[in-house]
């Protein structure tokens, strides 16, 4: 039988995240180590939707299935848009990426989804078509996304990304991150909104608190490229403070940054939506495995370390 495949990756945002909705930069980096794959096939009758279990699910599209999931939105536009109107696909779906931890699976399967139907198909999806429709997703998935999580999932390397644009990041930085899953899933709607509300309520305080945070993400940008892995840590936890400013933080997510820096970590932060999801922190090479025990005593319920050296889906 024919079948197609596609590939996408998890994602971490090392500062900009709920600011980048309103408007600011953000600078996120591929994980390839949690990938997403996804297969097409013509659909057997009666195949229909299933939801998640282990990572593991599948939809048809271009037939009667209706399912409201991110993926299934952003592989029925494609065909939409290709002009493929004659068949019902089956895509199945197997995600590395732990769901609702802020790593952006909703956009990596989406991702992996309409790539897969492009390859049944015989067709090459440019990037700015592919970010278009793994979007049709988010929005379903998420409500307003900025498109940072669309674009870092699909990337190969470390981005900077402004009002739907990414351009590569230069990093001269020899460190490493550790990311640490709290083991409690967080809402990206819900935390998006809030923030949303936080900024509306006080239009003053939010301006001041946007231009810090504009700052904040350019002081990250010359540390990333200049090597300054100490005060890059610091930057991270002035953001980190902004977030919780911003309502999304969490006692957890305090604890597991509070964990980091004491066993060395040079800074540590939420990242994605908050509210549960993941902590990132910062750290020498060789304090990573110390810094990756802290955090599980702390609380958290796996850890993944990523050399800065590997910030490449290709690595
Ligand atoms: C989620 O990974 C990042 C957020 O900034 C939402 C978005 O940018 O769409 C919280």
């Amino acid at each position: 039988m024919v079948v197609g495949i596609g590939r996408a990756h998890a994602k971490a945002i090392l500062l900009g995240e709920h600011t980048v909705v309103h408007g600011t930069p953000a600078i996120a980096f591929p994980l390839p180590a949690l990938p997403v794959r996804a297969l097409a096939r013509p659909a057997e009758p009666g195949t229909g939707s299933q939801v998640p279990a282990d990572g593991h699910f599948r939809f048809t599209v271009g037939g009667t299935d209706t399912a409201l999931s991110g993926p299934r939105v952003a592989a029925e536009e494609a065909l939409r848009r290709w002009g493929i109107t004659d068949t019902t696909v089956e895509v199945v779906v197997e995600c590395g990426i732990p769901l609702a931890r802020g790593l952006g699976s909703s956009a990596a399967c989406a991702g992996a989804a309409v790539r897969a139907v492009a390859d049944l198909h015989g067709l090459v999806v440019e990037s700015g078509e592919l970010y278009d429709l793994v979007q049709c997703g988010e929005q379903v998935a998420h409500g307003r996304a900025s498109g940072i999580d669309a674009s870092a999932v699909l990337a190969n390397g470390p981005i900077r990304f402004h009002q739907g644009r990414a351009e590569p990041m230069p990093i001269g930085l020899d460190a490493a991150l550790v990311i640490a899953d709290t083991g409690v899933p967080g809402s990206t709607q819900h935390a998006v909104a809030g923030v949303r509300r936080r900024l509306d309520e006080d239009p003053v305080r939010a301006g001041s608190l946007l231009e810090r945070a504009s700052g904040l993400i350019e002081a990250a940008g010359d540390e990333l490229s200049a090597g300054a892995a100490e005060s890059l840590g610091k930057t991270m936890l002035d953001f980190q403070e902004l977030l919780a400013e911003l309502g999304v933080s969490t006692p957890h997510i305090d604890a597991l940054v509070t964990a980091a820096l004491g066993a060395g970590a040079h800074g540590a932060k939420l990242t994605g939506a908050g509210l549960g999801g993941c902590v990132l922190a910062l750290t020498e090479p060789a304090s990573a495995p110390g810094v990756s025990a802290a955090l599980r005593r702390a609380g958290a319920v796996r850890t993944w370390t990523v050399p800065t050296r590997a910030m490449h889906a290709g690595a």
